[in-house]
């Protein structure tokens, strides 16, 4: 087990700089995920760490030793990718056993890891196949086990279950989560999945364009966004974002309005609003209600519902022409049309100042 400490980490191809300065802290055993859009420098962070490419300035440690230009076989790391990267010609006990042949390690020891790797995965099945005669998920199985049966220090993941389908994906999402409660190994979860990086992270890092956006616990994130960012990429349906004037500003609070939503105070949440400015103002989907006694905030247009089970996702569309959604309960009858008052409760919001 170990610790990862990045320090103004930066990374550039010729002129391009695609890391801008990563400051990341791992501590023994956290399960970290990095999340963020397709292109914003994940797998390059993560390659940084597991020495497939330079790091371009700043300090990568180790348990407290600076590793930047020690070679990948000596970070006591290992990683697995979305492709599987195993070898078709060889049965998954030779796949597993893979980097400990290669090491000489003796059979006796070999068979003992590998045993425990199967058993950790409950493959032992499946040890004498090959891949051909394998399902994604246990394909992605062997590559966890070649990575298990090293005994790194830290596991490194990217974007593991990309290639495997919906319901598979979820299996594996829960294995990897048990994995790590039953390993107890410092891990580095890279997935541009957002539901992902909520189950599975003790420590959550949201990246975009090679910047933090924000690091904490996945529920601190949720709940406390620190910029629109973070806010409109948690959370599924993704966060309502209206546009509002300032009307006036409080020590905690700020009040504002629009043409489609009435006045309304909510939490300033320490952000600087000037009056007479704009900003936006996010509810997120869970949080808007029908209003019981025609005293709405707004007034939303029902255009479309989607019974989803578990609840019916309402898409509405508001008197300044943005449109809105709501999470409702299972059984709400709408008519499509309908204009609706609807209410949510101000201390639930997230209000953010508008860069001019
Ligand atoms: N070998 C490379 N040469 C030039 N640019 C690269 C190279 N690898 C990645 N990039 C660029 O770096 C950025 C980050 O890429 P990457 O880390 O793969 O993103 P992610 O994994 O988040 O999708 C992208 O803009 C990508 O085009
Ligand atoms: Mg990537």
């Amino acid at each position: 087990m170990a610790t990862v400490k990045l320090r103004d980490i930066r990374k550039s191809y010729g002129k391009a700089e695609v890391i801008k300065g990563v400051d990341i802290d791992i501590d023994d055993g956290e399960f970290v995920v990095f999340v963020g859009p397709s292109g914003c420098g994940k797998s390059t962070l993560l390659r940084m760490i597991a020495g497939l490419e330079d790091i371009t300035d700043g300090t990568l440690e180790i348990d407290g030793a600076r590793v930047n230009d020690l070679e990948p076989s000596k970070r006591g790391i290992a990683m697995v990718f979305q492709s599987y990267a195993i070898f078709p010609h060889m049965t998954v006990r030779e796949n597993v056993a893979f980097g400990l042949t290669i090491n000489k390690m003796k059979k006796a020891e070999k068979d003992a890891k590998v045993d425990d790797a199967a058993r950790i995965l409950q493959m032992e099945h499946l040890m004498d196949r090959r891949p051909s005669e394998l399902s994604g998920g246990q394909r992605q199985r062997v590559a966890i086990g070649r990575a298990i049966v090293r005994d790194p220090k830290v596991f490194l993941f990217d974007e593991p279950l990309s290639n495997l389908d919906a319901a598979l994906r979820m299996d594996m999402r829960m294995e990897i989560g048990k994995l790590h409660q039953d390993l107890g190994a410092s891990m580095i979860y890279v997935t541009h999945d957002q539901v992902e990086a909520m189950t599975l992270a003790d420590k959550i890092v949201v990246l975009k364009d090679g910047l933090v956006m924000q690091a904490g616990a996945p529920m601190e994130l949720y709940h406390e966004p620190a910029n629109l960012f973070v806010a409109g990429f948690l959370g599924a349906p993704s966060m309502n974002f209206l546009k509002v004037s300032v009307e006036d500003v409080g020590e905690d609070w700020v009040q504002v309005s629009s043409e489609a939503l009435s006045s309304v105070k909510v939490p300033s949440k320490g952000r600087t609003f000037i009056k007479g400015k704009v900003a936006t103002l996010g509810v997120r989907p869970q949080y808007l209600m029908a209003a019981q006694d025609g005293r709405g905030m707004l007034i939303g247009k029902v255009i479309l519902t989607e019974r989803l089970g578990s609840e019916t996702v309402v898409n509405l569309a508001v008197a300044d022409g943005s449109k809105l959604i709501a999470a409702i309960a299972e059984d709400a009858v709408l008519v499509p049309g309908d204009d609706m008052a609807w209410t949510f409760d101000p201390a639930l919001t997230h209000a953010f100042p508008d860069k001019v």
